[in-house]
């Protein structure tokens, strides 16, 4: 291994005292504050850890996690609670949750052979390169976030629908029952998305379909604890339970759907809808300090990356180095930098695209983009393509682990929170703003400040490259960490941390996830820090030549790392204490 200690002369001397204070301060009441468009609201929330001996889920809704570990519970296994819990996600939370959305899922099986299910949205037939252009050239960003057009096909259900005719040994329709009573029966709202749904007022009023979901029948806003009723999506979960795939990509939802799309002007068309299939695809696999990584591969850029970070970072004595010292920290924002240089212009859908997987993934390469990095900061170009979004980027991430050790990373997204804002008509679940993440336009940011060329341009039938990086990091049976993450370009580093945390500073999972993050993605040539990360450090790096290094308020969190760790016959499963959530098991 490579020591780079004496490489920096300005190794933190506040290294020793900040790991403590940290410790301290990350305990397991924190206090957060939840930024919802423009509204701060500050929550005491618990930092929900539980550990367990049998079986786990910790996802981003108590509900939602209840719904999995019961169908564990009933002799169903982690594929059963997977989809039990991404179908009720759909009901309980609503802005990332999803029947209109697409994701992933790792799947590791206890003799630890991995698959992979690929669900992600599909460009619809009728989809054109420059669809996101106006007459100018120039990209228009409301076309490509708030309009029908901004949808692509959606594929979560496919996916849920496939991973359990596989895998699962539960029937589907006890799978998908909690959702249909969710939505049917109504559930007491939690005080966080009843602000959501009343701080986004000015957008759904204006969208007939939406606002009748969101707001009472005389238009005034449900309250913390009122109950919450979807009578047509339970109507729509109804079909999917009752005929599978045909029960949303045929029939009345197909219709709804496509009467939806006549209505706005957008492009997803019954043949779209028949013609979704889900893929299965071969896992991304590393190997980090004798542990193996399992993750996403293309379209999503997540698991290449992670892998690509982690073999840049293999090299350095992380752990000596120190947690949140500049030294450990500068290497982590110079591998991002060419990881994220990479994303840009080698990544796409594998179906369209040539991607060079071999090459981005080797060690050997690795090692050659990392020669250039000193003691001081390089810097990613002139030319800073983007600003930095300001709101919370949705999609939302759950791990699972059953009493055999079968376990599931499951990252799902309408894209946006609230993906395109409009509901299908009588269908009652919402549309994805998923098109975005084309490059619409290349070298112009999109709503991640992501840049994207040819690799990632729009065309007919192709799935758009994605950050989203459930992944399974394992050393045999005895050590098996599920994690991921929401937030757009940010999911990639924050699962990243959660490894590091883990592997390098030896921290336990509660620590691991609560700890404060940044984030660098070569374009912006900036690097964001939450508000735990000391002003000192920042300073430090400063002084080695990083530039535009941002201090987020308290109330913005980079993040949501839903995550288990089983560890010498232990489980313990945590929900970032960054927001609400539920860990739970037996
Ligand atoms: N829509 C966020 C992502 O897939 O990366």
């Amino acid at each position: 291994m490579i020591c780079l200690q004496d490489c920096f002369t300005g190794v933190s001397k506040n290294a020793t005292f900040m790991v403590a204070n940290l410790r301290a301060a990350f305990c397991r009441y924190l206090t957060v504050t939840i930024l919802v468009l423009g509204v701060v609201a500050t929550t005491s929330v618990k930092s929900n850890t539980v550990v367990v001996e049998n079986a786990a889920v910790s996802s981003r809704s108590m509900l939602a996690s209840e719904a999995g570990v019961e169908a564990m519970r009933n002799g169903g296994n982690a594929v059963d609670a997977a989809v039990s819990t991404a179908f009720t996600l759909a009901v309980t939370y609503p802005s990332a949750g999803n029947l209109g959305g697409g994701g992933f899922a790792v799947i590791r099986m206890p003799d630890g052979k991995v698959f992979t299910n690929d669900h992600r949205e599909r460009a619809p037939k009728n989809a054109t390169r420059d669809m996101f252009l106006d007459e100018a050239g120039e990209y228009v960003a409301e076309r490509a976030l708030r309009s029908h057009l901004a949808s692509g096909v959606p594929g979560s259900v496919a996916g849920l629908l496939a991973i359990h005719e596989r895998f699962g040994v539960l029937s589907r329709e006890s799978v998908v029952a909690p959702a249909i009573e969710l939505a049917r029966e109504g559930f007491e709202l939690p005080a966080d998305i009843a602000r959501q749904f009343s701080s986004r007022h000015e957008w759904f009023q204006h969208i007939d379909s939406t606002r009748k979901v969101f707001y009472k029948e005389d238009g005034s806003f449900y309250q913390a604890g009122e109950l919450f009723k979807q009578p047509d999506l339970a109507a729509t979960l109804s079909r999917v339970s009752e005929q599978g795939r045909d029960g949303f990509y045929k029939g009345e939802t197909a219709d709804l759907i496509e009467a939806e799309m006549s209505r706005g002007g957008g492009l997803i068309s019954k043949s779209d809808l028949e013609a979704y299939e889900s893929v299965w695809r071969e896992p991304i696999h590393g190997r980090y300090r004798g542990y193996d990584i399992h993750s996403m591969p293309p379209p999503s850029s997540g698991g290449v990356l992670v892998v690509q970070l982690l073999n840049m970072l293999e090299p350095f004595e992380l752990g000596e180095l120190g947690f949140h010292t500049a030294p450990s920290m500068h290497l982590m924002i110079e591998a991002e930098r060419r990881a994220y240089a990479d994303r840009a212009l080698h990544l796409g859908d594998p179906d369209f695209y040539p991607v060079p997987l071999d090459t981005l993934l080797s060690k050997r390469y690795a090692r050659s983009r990392i020669e250039n990095i000193g003691a001081t900061a390089t810097t990613s170009d002139d030319v800073d393509a983007g600003s930095i979004p300001k709101e919370p980027f949705e999609t939302t991430h759950f791990s699972v682990i059953d009493a055999d050790g079968m376990a599931v990373a499951f990252t799902t997204t309408i894209n946006g929170g609230y993906g395109s804002g409009i509901i299908v008509e009588g269908a009652g679940f919402l549309l994805n703003n998923e098109m975005d993440d084309f490059s619409a336009k290349p070298g112009t940011p999109n709503m991640f400040g992501l840049i994207g060329g040819e690799a990632n341009a729009i065309e007919p039938g192709k799935r758009m490259l994605s950050s989203m990086t459930p992944t399974i990091v394992s050393k045999g049976n005895r050590f098996i960490l599920i994690t991921g993450s929401p937030g757009g370009s940010t999911i990639i580093t924050t699962t990243l941390q959660v490894i590091l945390n883990v592997i390098d500073h030896g921290f336990e999972l509660e620590e691991a996830v609560n700890a404060p993050r940044f984030h660098h993605q070569w374009r912006p040539n900036s690097v964001r820090f939450e508000a735990g990360i000391e002003q000192d450090v920042i300073d430090e790096l400063s002084a080695m030549g990083h530039t535009d290094l941002n201090r987020l308020p308290e109330r913005f969190a980079i993040g949501d790392a839903n995550s288990i760790l089983k560890f010498r016959g232990s489980i313990t499963t945590t929900s970032d204490g960054r927001n609400e959530g539920g860990a739970v098991g037996f």
